[in-house]
């Protein structure tokens, strides 16, 4: 069957058109491999026009989604090589996100849906992120255990089912990408600094400086991106008013070695508790080379199979969303023309 997708949940509007296994096939009642197939992909970016203020603006994000839905829906449909005649069913991300932003995604895919008496199919972005996986790994089938790494956003979660998900652990304040985006900031880096911090920290001493771990301590697998981002930045102003010279490199790689030491240790704990021996990595974040090989060289260490997107899919896209909302799909969930933006899930 052929999805087609959107995601507008912040500062990408993002359409795309995928193909799926028939549900025959993906329940195994067929002896068709369940292979996803990303037909298009199309992501309008939107970093530009907020970098001028060093964040997202809510209302300007609204605007440019608006402006572009209609054309990435067009290119979208014309790169995949078909017409809205040869489309099954709509899916769209409908929470969380900037109430907004949401908004022109769920009214766009709506309209169409009702248009062409398509089915509709919320989604929810982090579980999207997750899906992201499934095209390159279509053989990871739950339950396994996942780690989401965005920048609104920092869970553990135990994937029951492809729609069954519970949050075992999660940050008490910032979110991982946030705490990079905050640093990056502080050294001068545009907005978001995390693509940028990953580079910086290829070239840095990752024992330069020694910061406070993000693992909350204890019997729990939370984590605090606050404590360590403020460690930080304090470390970077004491430098600056003791006239003392630091490097953006070595800054960059103790944050990095921190942050990723920190969520291996939580990691290690949820193996330890749920007994789960796949791992998947998902949203942003996920796209860290740091991060990347350390957890792939954790996962190989204890025989555990590791999980991760291709770059290309770990920030947001349309595509992802199209893995979940097929999963949702063949679960049964459907939305009607009463579907609303919901900003916290
Ligand atoms: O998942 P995402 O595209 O949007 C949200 O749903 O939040 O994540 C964006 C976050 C930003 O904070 C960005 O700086 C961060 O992902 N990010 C990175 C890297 N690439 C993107 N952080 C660290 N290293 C990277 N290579
Ligand atoms: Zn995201």
């Amino acid at each position: 069957m052929l999805i087609l997708s959107f995601e507008s949940s912040c500062d990408e509007t993002s359409a795309a058109v995928c193909e799926f296994g028939s549900p025959a096939a993906a329940d195994g009642t067929s002896t068709t491999a369940f292979v996803p197939r990303i037909r298009s992909n199309i992501i309008a970016s939107q970093i530009e026009t907020h970098r001028l203020y060093g964040g997202v603006v809510p209302e300007i994000a609204s605007r440019a989604h608006c402006d572009a839905i209609c054309g990435i829906t067009e290119e979208a449909l014309e790169v995949a090589g078909v017409g809205l005649g040869d489309i099954d069913a709509v899916a769209v991300t409908n929470t969380p996100g900037l109430v907004g932003a949401l908004l022109v995604g769920v009214s766009f895919a709506k309209s169409l849906a009702y248009a062409r008496g398509l089915p509709l199919v919320p989604v929810n972005h982090i579980r999207g992120h997750v899906a992201a996986n499934y095209y390159d790994h279509p053989d990871l089938v739950p339950p396994y255990l996942a780690l989401v790494a965005s920048g609104g956003h920092t869970s553990l979660m135990h994937v029951h089912s492809y729609t069954d998900f519970e949050t075992i652990g999660r940050t008490r304040d910032d979110a991982i990408g946030e705490a990079f985006d905050k640093v990056g900031r502080v050294m001068g880096l545009p907005y978001p600094g995390g693509a940028e911090m990953d580079r910086l920290a290829s070239l840095g001493n990752p024992d330069a400086v020694k910061f406070p771990s993000a693992a909350v301590v204890g019997d729990n697998l939370d984590f605090s991106f606050s404590g360590l981002k403020t460690a930080v930045i304090n470390h970077l102003h004491n430098c600056e008013q003791k006239n003392e010279e630091y490097r953006r490199e070595d800054i960059a790689a103790s944050f990095t070695k921190t942050v990723t030491s920190s969520v291996i240790k939580k990691l290690d704990m949820a193996v330890k508790l749920t007994g789960l021996r796949d791992i998947a990595i998902a949203g942003g974040v996920a796209a860290n080379s740091h991060l990347r090989a350390a957890l792939t060289a954790y996962c190989e260490q204890h025989g555990l199979r590791f999980c991760m997107p291709p770059l290309k899919l770990c920030g947001d896209n349309a595509a992802m969303i199209a893995a979940q909302g097929y999963h949702e799909y063949l679960a049964g969930v459907r939305a009607d023309s009463s579907l609303n933006a919901i900003p916290n899930d």
